[in-house]
C-alpha cells in the first residue's frame, strides 16, 4: 500500500482539501490518503467552513475529517509527505531524523511545477475566492499525483 500524507499549517484549511481530493482520485484500496497540520491549534477540529463548502461545490464531503498534528511517527507511516508551503517544509525537515525522511517531503505544487517549490497560499485570513483558488491549484496537482501513482 502507498500512504501519502498532506501537511499544511492548521489542518483545516488547505490540506483536508488536498486529502480530500486526492482520495477521490484514487479510489482504489492500494492507497492510503490523510492530512496533517504542523500547528497545533485546530486538533480534534471539523475543517473551516469555507473548505468544507468548496469541496461540497466540487462534489466532495470532508466534513467530518478532524484536525491533528504532524508528529515525527508520520515518516514511519507514509512513504510520501506533500507540504503546502516553504514554512510547513521547514517546519516538517525540523523533525525529520535521518534523509531517508527527509526524502519523503515535498512541496505539492512541484507536481505541476517542477523544482520551483511554490506555495499553495494560506486562505485563511482571506475571502472566499482564495480557497476557490486553492482548490484548482490542489486539483490540478492531485489529478498528476493520481495518474502517476496508478500508472
Ligand atoms: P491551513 O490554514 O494551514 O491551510 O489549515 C490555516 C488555518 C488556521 C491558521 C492558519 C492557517 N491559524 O492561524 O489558526
Amino acid at each position: 500500500m502507498t500512504k501519502i500524507l498532506m501537511v499544511c499549517l492548521g489542518n483545516i484549511c488547505r490540506s483536508p482539501l488536498a486529502e480530500g481530493i486526492l482520495k477521490s482520485k484514487l479510489t482504489s484500496d492500494s492507497f492510503f490518503v490523510d492530512s496533517a497540520g504542523t500547528g497545533d491549534y485546530h486538533i480534534g477540529k471539523n475543517p473551516d467552513s469555507r473548505s468544507i463548502a468548496i469541496a461540497r461545490k466540487h462534489g466532495l464531503d470532508i466534513s467530518n475529517l478532524k484536525g491533528r498534528q504532524f508528529n515525527v511517527s508520520d515518516f514511519d507511516k507514509f512513504d510520501i509527505i506533500y507540504v503546502m508551503d516553504e514554512s510547513n517544509y521547514r517546519n516538517v525537515l525540523l523533525l525529520a531524523r535521518n534523509e531517508q525522511d527527509k526524502a519523503k517531503v515535498k512541496f505539492i505544487l512541484n507536481e505541476i511545477h517542477p523544482n520551483q517549490n511554490y506555495n499553495v497560499p494560506d486562505p485563511y485570513f482571506g475571502g472566499n475566492d482564495g480557497f476557490e483558488n486553492v482548490y484548482h491549484m490542489l486539483d490540478e496537482a492531485c489529478s498528476v499525483i493520481a495518474t502517476r501513482l496508478q500508472n
